[in-house]
């Protein structure tokens, strides 16, 4: 190879105090195990010669501890966007000492390109293969990475050892033109594959190699339990109804799924609802029920954005490429979200919220509306222009102290315009063709636990005497997340005070 061999640690010099970093990956999948370590142990020793030095990290979705983890405890990070997911690095910008700021995920590399927030100094990228002009094979996310070593001045290699050369062929590298010159993107079918699938990187910006051996170390999703299984099978008679009545066509329509238990376990349902014909998936993420619906024959094919999968089933995957490779399709994260893409091939989508409220809206990121949780992620890419936008959670969380039906969300990530389905372990809400109120009886009917069925249509009845067509009563309208922050359990509202 001609790209000199480093350590970490000599590729960590590259990375300057002020540097804007761009990391390959989405999700765990596909990002840098041993670059950004060797930067965090950097930044701890500057810091203890008194010297200054963060960097501003942007990536393709949530990374994995060697990243964030490590960065933040490092206390390197200066600036990070978009999706995130780690414990450590939710505290500390929870508390300021991150700059976070959230995006739709399939805008970051566009707005890079745009300029928005200034030069890539160095994007840290993992491949499974490189060649000598440069041309590589990306690992299990691509991410924003296109466009990160695109722009970057340097751009530094983790040759990921454990990834099969064989990879090649797997993913599609497709970066389109920007305004006023672009043109459609010909994506019109789910298989379709429009770019390369090899990433060509100019080769006077690779400053060097890093040698690595190490897999994604994805942690298994929780197992379906009974309330995300009875969220599962109301999500299923949905889809089944829909198709009975002609709304979905008979071939069906591509499905999205977001991340997390909750999306994983409606996935695990869609293998034993065998009246929904096999299908494809139009998503950003493939988690491991996915993997599993191929070899079952349900799921026909996924085109993703990365493969976030747990290490028994990466494992796996490695050792039958040759099943999997036809079945799957990696793009980036600007055309595996793209909106335009997504409302072109009628795409089903099966978003989670934290909360919902009586009218519709949702809250998927900040708890009781201050504390980010992860970041609206793919989820408002897809919702959008959503053939049919679905979103479930739970009923209540925390033991019934919470219920994820609320008066009115503690924050809006999506409006009631953009959802059409609301489903909980309790049952299905329809908002379509309904005006607000309908909406706030259909869902307090159908998807409130019953333990807070009787405090919504209080809260219904109260807020209707002050009329309007989204009726609420200011004054207590965020009083069930109040009343959790005083008692610690939102069974405790009382709106007699109110009266
Ligand atoms: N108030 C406070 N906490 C709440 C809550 C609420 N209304 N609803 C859920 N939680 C807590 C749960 O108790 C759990 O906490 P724990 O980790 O301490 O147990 C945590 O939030 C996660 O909830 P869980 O029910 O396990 O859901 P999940 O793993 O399916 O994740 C989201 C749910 C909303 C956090 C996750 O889907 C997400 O980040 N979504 C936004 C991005 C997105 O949709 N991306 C997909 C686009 S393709």
């Amino acid at each position: 190879m001609k790209f000199p061999i480093l350590t970490p640690e000599e590729a960590a010099e590259y990375v300057k105090n002020g540097d804007n970093v761009g990391l390959s990956g989405f999700t765990a999948a596909g990002t840098p195990k041993v670059i950004p370590v060797a930067i965090a142990e950097r930044a701890k020793k500057l810091h203890e010669e008194g010297k200054a030095f963060k960097i501003n990290v942007f990536t393709g979705a949530s990374t994995n501890d060697s990243c964030d983890g490590a960065l933040v405890r490092a206390d390197a990070i200066d600036k990070r966007t978009p999706y995130q997911s780690h414990s450590d690095l939710r505290k500390s910008l929870n508390c300021h000492s991150t700059h976070y700021f959230d995006l739709h995920l399939s805008e970051l590399a566009q707005k890079i390109r745009y300029g928005f927030y200034g030069d890539i100094d160095v994007a840290i990228i993992e491949v499974a293969d490189i060649e000598d002009d440069g041309t590589v094979v990306l690992g299990t996310g691509v991410g924003n990475s296109p466009t990160f070593t695109k722009l970057a001045k340097k751009v530094l290699i983790e040759l990921n050892e454990k990834l099969p050369k064989e990879m090649k062929g797997l993913h599609d590298i497709y970066l389109p033109q920007d305004p006023p010159v672009r043109s459609e993107i010909p994506i019109f079918k789910a298989s379709d594959r429009v770019g390369s699938p090899v990433l060509k990187i100019d080769p006077s910006k690779i400053v060097g190699v890093v040698k690595t051996s190490r897999l994604d170390d994805i942690k298994p999703f929780t197992e379906p339990d009974e309330v995300t299984k009875h969220i599962s099978a109301n999500v299923c008679k949905f889809l089944i109804e829909e198709l009975h009545r002609g709304i979905i066509p008979a071939s069906f329509l591509p499905l999205q799924s977001g991340v997390g238990n909750v999306a994983n376990a409606v996935l695990y349902g869609l293998a034993d609802a065998k009246e929904i014909p096999p299908f494809e998936m139009y998503t950003e993420v493939i988690q491991d029920a996915v993997l599993d619906l191929m070899k079952q024959g349900r799921c026909k094919f996924g085109s993703t954005c990365s493969l976030t999968i747990s290490e028994h089933m990466e494992e796996e995957f490695m050792n039958n490429l040759d099943f999997y490779k036809d079945k799957l399709c990696l793009r980036p994260a600007e055309i595996s979200n793209n909106p335009e893409v997504v409302r072109r091939l009628g795409v089903i989508t099966m978003n989670t919220a934290l909360e919902a409220d009586i009218f519709g809206n949702i809250n998927s990121t900040h708890v009781t509306g201050t504390k980010m949780m992860n970041g609206i992620g793919g989820s408002g890419d897809f919702t959008r222009n959503a053939y049919i936008s679905i979103f479930s959670c739970p009923s209540v969380t925390k033991g019934g102290k919470i219920s994820n039906i609320v008066p009115m969300v503690s924050h809006v990530d999506h409006s009631e315009h953009s959802v059409d389905i609301l489903i909980t372990d309790q049952g299905i809400a329809d908002l379509r063709g309904k005006d607000p109120i309908q909406r706030a009886e259909e869902i307090i009917k159908n998807c409130a636990s019953p333990e807070y069925k009787g405090l919504l249509k209080d809260y219904l009845k109260l807020s209707e005497s002050a009329g309007g067509q989204t009726p609420h009563r200011l004054e207590a309208s965020l009083s069930f997340h109040t009343e959790f922050l005083d008692s610690g359990d939102m069974r405790n509202v009382n709106f007699s005070k109110y009266c």
